[in-house]
């Protein structure tokens, strides 16, 4: 573009930390820098109305619910109920109630939708006279590895602005632009894919007694709340399936027959999609003054409900990292913030896998033969009757496994 069309602003601003992207990373790693007295931009490339009401997630673990109160920011972000502690799988109609909550001492998780959280975080985050600005475009990172990187951004008047920093927060999302401005070479991607599709519903139709996963000859179903009206149905599909292959009566026929319950309320639909279960992580999660948060550095599939609880964790690590740097003049956070990202990242990961696998190959086993489905029937099995087992289960369900919580992790 000319000079002359461009409006250069006269004189760059500067800031401690540039986070991209106001979804819960960014605002996450933002609210904390704002309650630590640490000050940071948010850019974000999409409207506020756009990003409060993205439905995407439905759970806070206990972890990071303890995260946001030892912020003194629970009461403040957190939305819905407490989740009772009961998950129910269903195995060929059978019931099985498993406690996902491993009964330590503090608050459990929240059923609290992702967009509760994001707007609560942004209120509570522009009212603490934090800053974010919408509707940023052509947003380019410059000497990430020097000691004050610079962001520049057009503005929707079409305003160039060029911010300088100490950090940048990549909060961008899967196909976001901060990891694409890592040179080649520096990041490895590990991927999996499961060979596994799911068509995800929301609909206006009333949530389960509790978060419920079906296992059934004719695929894997589940039923989650998403407010107290409010669903979200996952239906396992052929990967390359579409949504437009889902009409209405189709979806609530495979529920029903799925989740062996032929009176099961529907609702008016609201949004369908499909998608490939897929992991997908990024191995270091920074680059010189660049660190990556959520899923900017890595996907983990739906199950277990790890996806938006990494994000929150990642963004508890780097928000005391920089406070130790600004503040007491430590690396150690900063030095060790991917390496500790991700040990928790891999035990999800890992977690999400052995799920994943379990609750499809005990029901549809054409994609794996009886011997694999029979291996998922005994780890459901041990579940449902060895106390070890369950216990096992629900530290990793809460997110509180004391193997991942290191010692800077916990320290204030
Ligand atoms: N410039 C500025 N903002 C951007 C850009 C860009 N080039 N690209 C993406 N963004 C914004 C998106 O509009 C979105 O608001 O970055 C934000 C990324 O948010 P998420 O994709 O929600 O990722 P994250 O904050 O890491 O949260 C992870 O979100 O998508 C769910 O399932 C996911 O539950 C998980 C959670």
């Amino acid at each position: 573009m000319a000079q002359a069309e461009r409006k250069l602003d006269e004189v760059p601003e500067s800031t401690t930390v540039v986070v991209i992207g106001a979804g819960p990373a960014g605002l996450t790693v933002a609210s904390l820098l704002r309650r630590c007295g640490v000050d940071s931009i948010v850019l974000e490339r999409r409207s506020r109305q756009h990003v409060a009401q993205r439905q995407r997630a439905g759970i806070v673990e206990s972890r990071a619910v303890r995260m946001f109160a030892s912020w003194g920011l629970a009461d403040l972000v957190l939305g819905g109920p407490p989740h009772d502690g009961i998950l129910e799988f269903r195995v060929d109609g059978k019931s099985h109630l498993v406690d996902d909550s491993d009964g330590s001492e503090g608050p459990g998780a929240r059923l609290c939708p992702q967009q509760v959280l994001v707007q609560k975080l942004t209120a509570t985050h522009l009212a603490d006279g934090g800053e974010v600005r919408y509707e940023t475009a052509d947003i380019t990172l410059h000497d990430l590895t020097g000691d004050r990187p610079t962001v520049s951004y057009r503005s929707a008047d079409g305003t160039v602005h060029t911010i300088t920093c100490a950090f940048v927060a990549g909060c961008d999302g899967e196909h976001g632009v901060t990891r694409a401005a890592v040179p080649d070479g520096h990041l490895t991607a590990h991927t999996f894919d499961h060979g596994i599709g799911w068509l995800t519903v929301l609909a206006d139709a009333p949530p389960p007694a509790h978060p419920l996963l079906a296992v059934s000859p004719h695929g894997f179903a589940a039923h989650f709340p998403r407010g107290p009206h409010s669903s979200r149905y996952y239906l396992q599909c052929p990967p390359d399936d579409h949504p437009g292959a889902w009409p209405d009566s189709r979806v609530w026929d495979a529920l029903r027959t799925r989740l062996a319950d032929p009176a099961l309320t529907a609702g008016p639909i609201t949004d369908r999609e499909t998608f490939r279960l897929r992991s997908l992580v990024h191995d270091p999660m920074q680059y010189g003054r660049l660190y990556l948060v959520g899923d900017a550095a890595h996907i983990v599939s739906p199950m277990g409900g790890k996806g938006m609880n990494l994000a929150l964790y990642d963004a508890d690590l780097l928000a005391r990292a920089v406070r130790d740097h600004v503040q007491h003049h430590d690396d150690t956070g900063l030095r060790t913030y991917s390496e500790r990202c991700l040990r928790r990242v891999w035990s999800d990961q890992e977690f999400s896998h052995w799920l994943t696998r379990t609750v499809h190959d005990a029901g549809d086993d054409t994609h794996c033969g009886p011997f694999l489905r029979n291996l998922a029937r005994a780890r459901l099995d041990r579940l449902f009757t060895s106390q070890t087992a369950a216990q096992a289960f629900a530290e990793l369900m809460t997110g509180l496994d004391p193997a991942q919580d290191h010692p800077a992790a916990t320290g204030r």
